[in-house]
């Protein structure tokens, strides 16, 4: 099959979330399984061209794109992804993409999207490329299902494609004033009260896409069977379930060249499941990188972040002096609302020094603190999938949770699985959205920490779980057949 991957992330030229990951290593993936991939994406200023090799193409270049009735030139560069032989095509429009963030959240964001959707159809009418799937990934990319029906119906080149959406995260759903109606040329009669493009008096790029995808996927099961209740959809329950046939979850798979303790160069000491306990040099040097009292005895807590509601941080308000007062570190690296990282930077500034907050993002640290820390804390409000904590499995980092979405589907709770007698736990987890909930997790994982059998019997369950990508991308080869084979009767 040739298929048509669009993403407003890849990693690793460009990466604000799990999105990223994802859109680097599944394609890899597919293309394992013998797909054709070509990768979309925009060419963000802080790419760097010369690392990556990106060369301009001329013969694809001077890609006329109509936004609102006006002419826009969008300029190809090419590379591929490391490592790899999967193709990817930038879509170069420096007057777009040249702020700092990827998301400006400006006046010119609905447009900045609807030129790189509009551009990489032309890009594949130019090319005379035919895909039998076109994949895209939220609301950044999610007109495009909308475009191949409507606006590109007459297109041949697309007649057969099937359109798959995949929704990370409902949270974001491209909402805009009225007149990004007519820059993105969607028909106005799809706006009106609970219309296709309207939701609450906006315009909705996801809504649309979801509407009009031949098929949509989450990435975990459970959080596919949550954007059917009210408590998860987002506000969209009811679209949800008017396509409840064609929704599915698929759990991602992660990329374990780039997140595994026997190979990481970004880690000072590489272990194995056989080599344990060389990872406690990790956590030396975790403790010195920020200047904290090295134990033995003593866990580290990490957390690795974007600082949001979504992660759960509303449940630390009420933990601040067990926090601060705990026989235990804690590692914060992220950034994003202030309220949260004040919160963590007051949390350091109070404690008795066993508190550290980095703000910012630093992939390298990122790696230092799965491999060094003891214990990965993620009580996350929602999660569609979770990659962080599926690292920690990995990396032998005792992942505490909240049960839901990709979080549910991924650890298994050790007193629950002792229960079942069956001691194949590789973390611990809590359902409701309480602080007390989340303290108690924590105290019961700090109990065990000290019973060092345990500990490493939970260590080695995790380390032994497998997420690799082959898995996932032979469910998405399925779900690519299901909508060819929908498609041809
Ligand atoms: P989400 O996509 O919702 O942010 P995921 O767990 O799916 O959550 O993916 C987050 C990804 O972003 C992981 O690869 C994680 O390591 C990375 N990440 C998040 N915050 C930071 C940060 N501050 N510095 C480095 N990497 C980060
Ligand atoms: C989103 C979700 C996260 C998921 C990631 C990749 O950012 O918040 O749960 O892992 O996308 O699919």
């Amino acid at each position: 099959m040739k298929i048509a991957f669009i993403s407003s992330e890849v990693f690793p030229f460009s990466k604000t979330g799990g999105l990223a990951d994802v859109a680097g290593a599944l394609p890899a993936a597919l293309t394992g399984l013998s797909h054709k991939v070509r990768i979309f994406t925009p060419l963000y200023i802080s790419i760097d061209k010369e690392k990556f090799n990106l060369k301009p193409d001329e013969s694809l270049s001077g890609v006329a794109v109509e936004i609102n009735g006006k002419p826009h030139n969008v300029n190809i560069y090419r590379g591929v992804l490391p490592e790899e032989d999967v193709p990817v095509y930038f879509i170069d429009y420096p007057e777009y993409f040249s702020s700092k963030s990827y998301y400006a959240d400006d006046e010119y964001e609905d447009v900045r999207f609807i030129l790189f959707q509009k551009a990489v159809l032309e890009l594949l009418l130019i090319m005379n490329w035919k895909p039998d799937v076109v994949h895209v990934n939220d609301w950044q990319t999610s007109l495009i299902p909308y475009y191949l029906k409507e606006n590109y119906a007459g297109e041949k080149l697309f007649r057969d494609a099937v359109s798959l959406l995949t929704i990370h995260n409902v949270g974001y759903q491209g909402l805009f004033p009225k007149p990004a109606l007519i820059n993105a040329g969607i028909d106005p009669k799809l706006f009106y009260v609970t219309g296709p493009a309207e939701f609450y008096g906006k315009v909705s790029f996801l809504k649309l896409g979801i509407v009009y995808s031949d098929l949509i996927n989450t990435v975990s099961k459970t959080y596919a069977k949550e954007l059917l209740t009210d408590e998860f959809s987002g506000g969209l329950k009811d679209v949800f379930i008017s396509r409840k046939k064609d929704l599915f979850g698929i759990v991602n798979g992660v990329d374990y060249s780039v997140w595994n303790p026997e190979t990481d160069e970004l880690i000072p000491q590489n272990y194995s499941l056989e080599t344990i306990s060389l990872k406690e040099k990790n956590k030396i040097s975790l403790a010195s990188e920020f200047n904290l009292d090295y134990h033995r005895d003593v866990p580290i807590f990490g957390i690795v972040s974007r600082l949001v509601s979504q992660k759960g941080f509303d449940l630390f308000y009420d933990l601040f002096d067990e926090l601060i007062g705990m026989n235990a570190q804690l590692i914060v690296l992220g950034s994003g609302d202030e309220k949260y990282e004040t919160f963590f930077k007051k949390a350091e500034y109070f404690s008795s020094g066993n508190i550290k907050t980095h703000i910012g993002y630093n992939n390298d640290l990122a790696h230092l603190i799965e491999a060094g820390a003891d214990i990965f804390l993620m009580p996350s409000l929602y999660e569609p999938c979770g990659l962080n904590q599926i690292y920690s499995l990995k990396y032998g980092t005792v992942p505490v949770v909240r049960k839901t979405g990709g979080l549910a589907d991924t650890v298994d709770d050790w007193d629950e699985s002792v229960k079942k007698g069956k001691r194949d736990g590789s973390g611990f987890s809590f359902t409701e959205f309480k602080s007390e909930e989340l303290w108690k997790t924590i105290k019961r994982a700090l109990k065990y920490f000290n019973d060092k059998p345990t500990w490493r019997q939970i260590q080695i369950n995790g380390m032994r779980k497998d997420f690799s990508w082959e898995k996932s991308a032979k469910k998405y080869d399925e779900l690519y057949k299901l909508g060819l084979g929908r498609k041809r009767v």
